[in-house]
């Protein structure tokens, strides 16, 4: 069993696609374990997106993801963090397949409405970055 760290960005919240979100995953057969809405810190999108810092589209993308709410959450299930990825779809919409989250809800790299961990190193990061273990359910 794997756990991964996914996030519904502040331009899926906004626009009501956490339940569609959700469902998807739920309906793939995995387990959300924790979550939460919250608004990132300047200091926690830092560490979060650090490898980023010093490309031309960082501080974009730091201002975007404090911009409101995100709902941040913990998943677990066999192999998640890959399928999670499959998932998603390619960074850029217009090159994330129809039938991806990235796909089916976005047009634009820098909107693109969900984070997931590329690594299990990273998901393990993450994870310790935006919860306590005592958050997360034990299944
Ligand atoms: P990255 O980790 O490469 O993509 P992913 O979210 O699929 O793991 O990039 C992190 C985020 O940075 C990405 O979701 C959107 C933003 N970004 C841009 O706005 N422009 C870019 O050219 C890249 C590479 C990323
Ligand atoms: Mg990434």
């Amino acid at each position: 069993m794997e756990r991964t760290f996914l996030m519904i960005k502040p331009d899926g919240v906004r626009r009501g696609l956490i339940g569609s979100i959700i469902a998807r995953f739920e309906a793939k057969g995995f387990k959300m374990i924790a979550g939460k809405l919250m608004i990132i810190s300047d200091e926690l999108v830092k560490k979060h997106y650090y490898e980023h810092e010093g490309k031309p589209y960082y501080h974009d993308l730091t201002t975007f993801m404090t911009s409101g709410p995100v709902f941040a959450m913990v998943w677990e299930g066999e192999d998640i963090i890959k399928l999670a990825r499959f998932m998603m779809g390619s960074t850029d919409p217009e090159k994330a397949t129809p039938g991806t989250i990235r796909g089916d809800y976005a047009t634009r790299m820098n909107r693109n409405v969900i984070h997931g961990s590329d690594s299990p190193e990273n998901a393990s990061r993450e994870i310790n970055l935006f919860f306590n273990e005592d958050e997360c359910v034990r299944l």
